[in-house]
């Protein structure tokens, strides 16, 4: 297991094909935690996280994940160009990945699935925990990938989850053992994303 944290960033890859093992609850806890040591507005820490388990919970709200793929998110990526930096190739690959997730979605072992309460907002104090999720279970050698796609049947799936009126889902996580091996994250180098001084202005770093 790496315990370098650049190491484990830079080989925290979407995990879609997971394995129906369970995930050990020491694990779990450990990821759970990890979450929520991430920086929030005023340290209130009014998320939530709903840990699923439950196959029914999983096979409805999965579903609407699936319709979603294969309805207008899937249509959306095969009619578009490919990511920056990657080849047409590569690229069907990962929609490949993304088609097996919508359709196994319900057979990760567990989902945890970040929440908050008050009305829908960018996320901005559950994605810190979110990404400290995705490196947690990295670091564990567990597979997770960062999903938002049910949000286009919000009400459906939160309905599902059985989650309250006035509390939102912020994506679902995915979790259990990879079938593949971990590996580097495929990035545009530094020069084409980073700036200096001046919008646009080559990055010379110094
Ligand atoms: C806000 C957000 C939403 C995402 N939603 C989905 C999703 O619904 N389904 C999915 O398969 N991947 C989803 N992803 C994962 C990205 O597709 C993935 O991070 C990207 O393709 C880079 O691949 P990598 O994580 O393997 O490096 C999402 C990522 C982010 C940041």
């Amino acid at each position: 297991m790496p315990h370098d944290l650049f190491e484990i960033m830079r080989t925290t890859r979407s995990m879609r094909r997971l394995k129906p093992d369970p995930v050990p609850e020491v694990l779990l806890r450990q990821v759970l935690e990890a979450g929520t040591h991430a920086a929030n507005g005023g340290n209130m820490q009014s998320w939530r996280f709903v840990v699923i388990r439950d196959p029914a919970i999983k096979a409805e709200a999965g579903a609407w994940y699936r319709k979603g793929w294969h309805e207008i998110v899937g249509p959306r990526y095969r009619t578009s160009q490919p990511a920056p930096g990657t080849t047409p190739e590569r690229f069907a690959r990962m929609l490949a990945a993304a088609e097996y997730l919508a359709d196994h979605l319900h057979e990760a072992p567990v989902w945890i699935v970040p929440c908050a309460p008050g009305p829908r907002n960018t996320g901005s104090s559950i994605f810190p925990a979110v990404q400290n999720i995705l490196l947690a279970c990295r670091a564990v050698g567990l597979g997770c990938t960062l999903t938002t796609l049910h949000l286009n049947f919000e009400k459906e799936v939160e309905a599902a989850m059985g989650l309250p009126d006035d509390v939102h889902s912020y994506a679902i996580l995915p979790i259990g053992y990879p079938m593949g091996k971990f590996g580097p994250v495929r990035r545009t180098p530094l020069e084409s994303v980073v700036y200096q001084d001046r919008w646009g202005a080559p990055y010379s770093g110094g």
